[in-house]
């Protein structure tokens, strides 16, 4: 989750307004004197339902929490972030943490890399000192486009390499220490961290270099030595290949996780430009939600003996909880991918297409490994299975596990739906310690999703730009979204936003530009444009909602104070009147009319 997300999780509009502004309740709402400006009789209205606020007075205008503290405190989108992070006890990542000095030490570390990645690569490709892990190379079968292609390199075996070469092109040793090249020593002085290793550059999603990988060329230990975790390299959240990955990810609707270097090598020497690797650990669910703004379809090639433990503990949590339709390849036993397809690709073909819905593999997994004739393997297979069924978002999906289950194991269905009941009781029960959860945000207001389809839309299609005429900042109620809309109007080109943007906001324009469409959005302009005349209305649709919200709580301040004001018909004839507007093109496209 990002942290936007996680602050609007966390905190609670009306308890932030409340230090701020005495409430009153006044219907749903609650209504006070506005903060803003200054006044005798309350103008200004919280929302709980919507996590939002507004101000019918002098501001005419409202927000959410963000806005709020933008307001309050007088301060941009990334420092109300970081305020309110601070409130909710949320940690900002090195990456949303808006700071200019911070961007240009990782701007240095990634130049730091990118000189070092050019330098192992021409020691490999060129030096005589490379010739021995050329030709381990040629022993795996590593063709020499594929080195060029993933720019793999040599480190020489010798102590300060790296070191003086980087030292002498202007980088202090604090840097390269901070950049994870080189290693300080206890007594003082430093040496290179890689030495006679074959090096496997690991770069971010948009192509930096900010790590390696470093593979022994004997059986000498550690067989891999990685790059520390650094402020530019994070390893629960990288994968590798998937700068190169990304575009056939994308095109093919689908990614396969491997999890080894030479797997990705390999695979994509063969064709599979889909395949990226975990680096050996198990993944993470950051490195899932990366994947997932590419696609939802994630198949793991996993090794045949740890797979069924992966899919029912570790892997399974962190798919569920992104919700992909996760599938698995099981491998041949002792097998990895890179081997499978060197040795038999028709192989490979087909366990891809075999690869079976990650839940049915954690059953055939299960299950073959039970008596279902004893009770207790009864209970075992259940217990082991349930946490999946009870993830599921989709009732009929869950419908037919429950009853695959209660067939499998010869027992009645209501048995385990009574079990699964029991699971989500003891995962409802409060926390002791934990104030109730009643008045967060529900989860829908997260985010925004019509929002961001359509800012993602904008985005990617820069020929829709003309057709978006009628948007304004107004239609986009979360702030993150409606920054990201206000810089776009100005700005043409993805570079340049990503300049002007507040670097809090960073990771979410990376999400938007990544959002994956289907081919059929992907295939046809006209396609493309349709969908957005489509976002547009609904947009307008949720402004004329909101502004209906909104006018009765305008109708409770009149029966407040008795007379009809100007606020109220101010805000009745904006609303009917683009409600009304709307209502009819959506009536003309056979929609339910939702004005009386
Ligand atoms: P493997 O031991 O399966 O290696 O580890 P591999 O990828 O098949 O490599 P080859 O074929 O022997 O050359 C899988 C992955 O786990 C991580 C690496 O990312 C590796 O590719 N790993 C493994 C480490 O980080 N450190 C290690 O010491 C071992
Ligand atoms: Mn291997």
């Amino acid at each position: 989750m990002s942290v936007i997300a996680e602050v609007k999780q966390r905190l609670d509009i009306l308890e932030l307004v409340a230090e701020y502004v005495t409430l009153q309740k006044a219907g749903r709402n609650y209504k006070g004197l506005c903060p803003f400006h200054s006044e005798k009789d309350p103008s200004f209205f919280v929302f709980p339902a919507q996590q939002s606020w507004h101000c019918f007075g002098a501001c005419a205008t409202g927000g959410d929490i963000f806005s709020f503290v933008m307001k309050k405190e007088g301060v941009d989108f990334g420092q109300a972030l970081r305020l309110l992070a601070q409130r909710g006890g949320i940690a900002l990542s090195p990456r949303e943490a808006p700071d200019k000095a911070k961007d240009e030490k990782k701007e240095r570390l990634f130049q730091i890399n990118e000189a070092a990645t050019e330098y192992y690569h021409h020691l490999l490709s060129s030096a005589r000192a490379g010739e021995m892990a050329r030709s381990y190379l040629r022993g795996r079968k590593v063709r020499p486009e594929t080195i060029k292609d993933f720019r793999l390199g040599f480190s020489p075996d010798a102590w300060e390499t790296i070191k003086s070469y980087l030292h002498n092109k202007g980088y202090a040793e604090k840097e390269l220490v901070e950049a994870g090249l080189i290693i300080e020593k206890e007594e003082g002085g430093s040496y290179d961290r890689f030495r006679n290793r074959l090096m496997f550059p690991i770069s971010d999603s948009q192509g930096r270099v900010n790590a390696f990988g470093a593979r022994a060329l004997d059986d000498s230990l550690p067989k891999y030595i990685n790059s520390p975790q650094t402020p530019v390299f994070d390893k629960s959240n990288s994968l590798y290949g998937i700068d190169k990955a990304k575009a056939a990810i994308r095109k093919e609707n689908s990614a396969i996780i491997v999890e080894g270097y030479m797997d990705v090598l390999t695979a994509h020497q063969d064709g599979w430009r889909n395949v990226i690797g975990s680096m050996g650990t198990s993944l993470t669910d950051k490195q899932v939600a990366g994947l997932r703004r590419l696609t939802a379809n994630v198949t793991l090639a996993l090794d045949a003996d740890l797979a069924g433990e992966e899919a029912t503990l570790r892997g399974k949590a962190v798919l569920a909880c992104s919700n992909a339709e996760a599938k698995v390849i099981p491998l041949p036993a002792g097998k990895d991918p890179d081997e499978v397809i060197r040795e038999d690709p028709a192989l490979w073909q087909k366990l891809v297409e075999q690869a079976m819905p990650i839940v049915d593999f954690a059953f055939q997994s299960v299950l073959s490994k039970v008596d279902v004739n004893k009770a207790r393997d009864k209970s075992l297979a259940v217990q082991k299975l349930l946490p999946s069924i009870h993830d599921m978002r989709d009732p009929v999906q869950q419908s037919h596990y429950l009853r695959k289950l209660a067939a499998a194991l010869k027992i009645e269905e209501s048995a385990i739906r009574v079990a699964l009941r029991e699971l989500e009781a003891g995962q409802r029960r409060p926390h002791p310690h934990k104030p109730a959860e009643q008045s967060r945000p529900a989860r829908r207001f997260l985010s925004s999703p019509i929002e961001e389809y359509c800012l993602a839309l904008l985005l990617q299609h820069p020929e829709l730009r003309p057709l978006a005429g009628e948007l304004s900042p107004e239609h986009f109620e979360c702030t993150e979204n409606r920054e990201v809309f206000i810089k776009w109007q100005h700005s043409s080109q993805i570079p340049t936003l990503e300049s002007e943007l507040d670097s809090s906001l960073l990771e979410h324009l990376h999400y938007l530009v990544d959002r994956n469409f289907p081919p059929a959005i992907r295939g046809s302009e006209r396609t493309r444009q349709f969908a957005l005349a489509d976002c547009i209305l609904r947009l307008q649709e949720k402004l004329s909602r909101k502004l209906e919200t909104e006018k009765e709580a305008a109708l409770e301040l009149e029966r407040a104070r008795g007379g009809i004001s100007s606020e109220l018909s101010k805000l009745s004839e904006q609303g009917i009147d683009s409600g009304q507007r709307l209502q009819d093109v959506f009536v003309k496209r056979g929609r339910k009319p939702w004005l009386q």
